[in-house]
């Protein structure tokens, strides 16, 4: 039996699932693995913290995180702290020292993966982050092993469960935006600050994290496109229903190669019958499509100590097979991740279709003005609905957009805009319907 001996940095919401099953499932993992997997020493900021998980932090194994790597008795660093301070310098030591790191850190690998992979391939040191990426749904491994006979060519899904949680409520139960988050935050799915989540970021690190992997080079998370849920109405969703589609936060990644990749993350409307619209709650989603197999779905829990522990625990029994190995043996699918990596491409050369919500004056000749602009910039209209029954000075115009480059509509929303019959900013989410 192989015996691998553990450093935890981070005893919360994962740390504490982590140590948890590690403890009490230790018989039947080593049966199912054929590795022992013993828990040497825990690093976190408060030992004196109430814990609110209920799992009693074991205090015989309290180290300073900065202890950890020159522990002899730890042979894999275990990164569950988060952020970008202690956490990289904690994995670049322990990477430099020859000590593998599993870690759920999609910040830190989508914020510094160029220094982190570096120093990987350098000392020829693996870095494992299943869990870095849609909680508990084997999406890592798959890109990196499952699906190593293919061209990847086309990447997304839902990866953020705190904004599918909100747009399935306004969708469903036909909510506000604000009435939908102050439920996803009473129910714990959401921050008390929930900026993190609500503008993108958090789906935009972990679409980076993706990118690198499925280009084998850093891709720069600045470069990544972000646009967050906060301007999603659920009168555009109740817009989008009438339409035949429905509105998602998605990732998406395509046209992927060594040099150049699409990666980008926004609301986005598709259609009813795609996969993706009826994932609801905090359920992640990701579709995959490689040149040899076709697409592949996988759903599940993103997020959560137990599903992310799952994550973790498949890391740790991975790292063990590398641990005492000579480092010029290494040859882990991070070994082929390039420092630099390939370029994101400029949102604005971005080919799509899209939805345009204007607010005007109900008066004649308003739709020609501003058919008129569109027409200049070259964009194609495909349906255009002007919903009856609305009071006041102001009536919604919905149209629905050929493919266009962002460039043009950007530069025609900018002209709408100046239109006096155009009363408030234009509202305008990108379609998809990924070649299907
Ligand atoms: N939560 C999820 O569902 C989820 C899912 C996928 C990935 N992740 C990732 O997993 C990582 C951990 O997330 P989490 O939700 O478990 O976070 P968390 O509940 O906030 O726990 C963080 C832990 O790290 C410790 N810590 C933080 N900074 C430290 C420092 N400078 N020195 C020593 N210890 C420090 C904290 O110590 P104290 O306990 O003393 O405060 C705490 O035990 C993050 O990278 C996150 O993005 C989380």
């Amino acid at each position: 039996m192989k015996r691998v001996r553990i450093g935890l940095a981070g005893f919360g919401t994962v740390g504490g699932s982590v140590y948890r099953y590690i403890s009490t499932q230790a018989g039947f993992l080593e049966s199912r693995s054929g590795v022992r997997v013993c828990l040497s020493a825990i690093a976190v900021r408060d030992p004196g913290k109430k814990r609110s998980h209920g799992i009693p932090l074991p205090r015989s194994l309290l180290v300073k995180p900065e202890e950890l790597v020159a522990r002899p008795d730890v042979d894999i660093v275990v990164e569950l702290m988060g952020g970008c301070g202690m956490a990289r310098k904690l994995v670049l030591e322990s990477l430099k020292a020859g000590k593998p790191v599993v870690t759920a850190n999609k910040a830190l690998l989508a914020e510094h993966g160029e220094e982190v992979f570096t120093q990987s391939n350098r000392s020829g040191t693996p870095i494992f982050f299943e869990a870095s990426v849609a909680g508990g749904i084997p999406l890592i491994q798959s890109l990196k092993e499952g699906l190593v006979a293919n061209r990847l060519q086309l990447i997304y899904g839902i990866v953020n469960g705190t904004c599918n949680y909100i747009l399935s409520s306004m969708s469903k139960e036909k909510l506000s935006f604000e009435k939908a988050l102050a439920e996803a935050q009473a129910k714990g799915y959401a921050e008390a600050d929930p900026s993190f989540d609500i503008d993108g970021i958090d789906a935009a690190h972990k679409a980076a994290v993706v990118a690198t992997l499925a280009s084998g080079g850093c891709v720069k998370f600045k470069e990544v496109h972000v646009e967050g849920i906060r301007n999603v109405s659920a009168a555009d969703i109740q817009f989008a229903h009438q339409l035949g589609y429905e509105i998602k936060l998605l990732a998406i990644i395509r046209g992927i190669n060594p040099k150049s990749v699409e990666v980008r993350v926004h609301p986005t409307l598709i259609p009813s019958a795609n996969h993706l619209a009826s994932i609801h709650g905090v359920t992640n989603s990701m579709m995959v499509r490689g040149d040899v197999v076709g697409d592949i779905e996988f759903s599940g829990p993103g997020a959560g100590g137990p599903a992310t522990a799952s994550a973790v625990i498949s890391d740790i029994v991975q790292a063990a097979s590398s641990c005492g190995r000579n480092s010029s043996e290494f040859n882990g699918t991070t070994a082929r991740i390039r420092p630099v990596g390939p370029s994101v491409a400029a949102i604005e050369s971005v080919v799509s279709r899209y939805y345009l919500r204007l607010t005007v004056t109900d008066r004649p000749g308003v739709m020609a003005q501003i058919t008129s602009v569109l027409g200049r910039a070259k964009i194609g209209i495909s349906s255009v609905i002007q919903p009856e029954g609305h009071e006041g000075e102001t009536v919604p115009l919905i149209f629905m957009i050929h493919d266009a480059p962002y460039k043009s509509v950007k530069l025609a929303l900018s002209a709408i805009r100046k239109l006096n019959c155009v009363k408030a900013a234009p509202i305008m989410f990108r379609v998809e319907t990924f070649g299907k």
